[in-house]
This record gives structure tokens, C-alpha cells and sequence, in this order.
């Protein structure tokens, strides 16, 4: 799990360790990917976007236990309140979301793959976002970002479907998280948000946290390449 410490990684965690699984989490802030580990589990502090970086984690999580059933790819970030339209974008904003929301995901899956191959099998989970679907207004390089990780997503489905290997997303849409604190916050922000949702709330972490538990279950089996919306019905509208 990537990105474990906070929001919906947190969530997810204290869920899969509730569902008996032993956990292997990395995240950049390393006592929080401790703490969401549990007792039995491994925290890394470790920034995904650092190709070394992740490839000594996956060799410290390969010499603890030896396999990897399961990958969830959710570390992530927005570019926060100052993300922005493309010609106001800094090159390094961009940059920086590619590497943590694209790269990420991209790295952490060559380094469990050859694990999956070799074991006859595994689950792929990538946290991508409903902005991987449709626009989010004025956060162009998250935008962005999301597409690539879905489509990566689908990649993986296809190029290892006959090593026994899937690979699945969720689209969170929007969840009260610290990565949207500063919005929901703000009375005017928060309403004009949940307006949009037909469900009149903004998901939980743990609404996704169900969804990705879901995943890594193993139920829905014959499910691969498929992009989860948990939306409240906002991209339905
Ligand atoms: N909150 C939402 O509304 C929402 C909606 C759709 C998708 N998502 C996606 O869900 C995922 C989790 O987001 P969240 O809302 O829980 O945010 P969050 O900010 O609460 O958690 C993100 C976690 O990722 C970690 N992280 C950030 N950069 C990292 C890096 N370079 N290397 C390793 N770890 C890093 C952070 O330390 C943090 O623990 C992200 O991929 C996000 O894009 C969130």
C-alpha cells in the first residue's frame, strides 16, 4: 500500500488489517506509514517517485514476506489550492504531479510484478480519481495525471491478464481527506461541492477504503482492467 499514512490509505489500511492482511506500507512520511502498518506489518518511509528509493522497499517487503499478493497504488497528490490552468502551471508543478500521481504507480508495479509473475498471480489496485474521466475545472496537470494512471491502469489488465495477474482501479470522487481540507473548510466551497453530488455528501475515506477491501478480497474475480467509480453519483449528472 502507498500513500498509507493519511486519508484514504489510512482508512484502507485499518480495513485490510481488520480483513487479516499483513501490510507492507510506504508512504513519504514514514512514522505515519509505521503507525498504518500495524504490528505485524512493515512502514517504509519512502518517496514513490525515487526509482531506488522503491526498488529497495519492494527488496525489504520481498525479504519479510516473501510475496506480494496485492498492490494498492494510492499515493497521490493534487498540486493543492494553487493548482491551476495549463499556460499558469510552473514546469515543476507539473513535474511533480506526473512523478508522484503517474511515475508512482509506474514504479511500484515494475517492482511487485516480477514478484506476482513468479508467485502465479496478484491483484494491481490503483487509487486513480473520476479527474481521470472527466475534467476537473482548472487542475490541468491532476487532470492529467489521473488519465495516466487509469489507462496504466488498463494496461496492466491486458499485458498480464495470462500471468494471472489483474489489475483494477477505483475513481474516488471527491472525499473528505486532508488532501481536500482546504476546500471543504470553507462553508461557500464545501456546499457548492456537495450541490453537484447527487448524494448531497462528499464521500468518507472509508466509502473508497470499502471499495478498494472489495478489490483485494478477491471477489469479483473475473474483473480486470476496470475502473470502480465511488462517486455519490456526481459523474452520473
Ligand atoms: N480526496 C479526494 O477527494 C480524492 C478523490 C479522488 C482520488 N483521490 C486520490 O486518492 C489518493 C489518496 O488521496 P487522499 O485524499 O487520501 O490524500 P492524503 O493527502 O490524505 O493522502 C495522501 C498520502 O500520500 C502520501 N504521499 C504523498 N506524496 C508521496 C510520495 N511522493 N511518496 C509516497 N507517499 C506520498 C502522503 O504522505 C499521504 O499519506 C490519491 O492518489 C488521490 O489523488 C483523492
Amino acid at each position: 500500500m502507498t500513500g498509507g499514512g493519511s486519508g484514504i490509505g489510512r482508512a484502507t489500511c485499518e480495513r485490510l488489517l481488520a480483513d487479516g492482511f499483513t501490510l507492507a506500507v510506504l508512504d513519504i512520511d514514514g512514522d505515519t506509514a509505521k503507525a498504518a502498518a500495524g504490528s505485524g506489518g512493515v512502514g517504509l518511509a519512502v518517496d514513490v517517485s525515487e526509482a531506488e528509493q522503491v526498488e529497495r522497499a519492494f527488496a525489504t517487503i520481498v525479504e519479510s514476506f516473501g510475496r506480494i499478493d496485492v498492490l494498492v497504488n494510492n499515493a497521490g497528490v493534487t498540486g493543492g489550492a494553487a493548482a491551476t490552468v495549463c499556460h499558469e502551471t510552473s514546469v515543476e508543478d507539473w513535474d511533480r504531479v506526473q512523478a508522484i500521481n503517474s511515475r508512482g504507480p509506474f514504479l511500484c508495479s515494475r517492482a511487485a510484478l516480477p514478484v506476482m509473475i513468479a508467485q502465479g498471480g496478484g491483484h494491481v489496485i490503483t487509487t486513480a480519481s473520476v479527474a481521470g474521466q472527466i475534467v476537473f475545472p482548472g487542475r490541468c496537470a491532476y487532470t492529467a495525471s489521473k488519465g495516466a494512471a487509469l489507462m496504466f491502469a488498463k494496461s496492466l489488465a491486458v499485458d498480464y491478464a495470462k500471468a494471472g495477474i489483474r489489475s483494477n482501479a477505483v475513481c474516488p470522487g471527491f472525499v473528505e481527506t486532508p488532501m481536500t481540507q482546504w476546500r471543504l473548510d470553507v462553508p461557500e466551497l464545501r456546499s457548492k461541492v456537495e450541490s453537484n453530488i447527487p448524494m448531497g455528501r462528499v464521500a468518507q475515506p472509508d466509502d473508497i477504503a470499502d471499495a478498494i477491501a472489495l478489490l483485494a478480497s478477491g471477489r469479483l474475480g473475473y474483473m480486470t482492467g476496470h475502473a470502480l467509480v465511488v462517486d455519490g453519483g456526481w459523474t452520473s449528472l
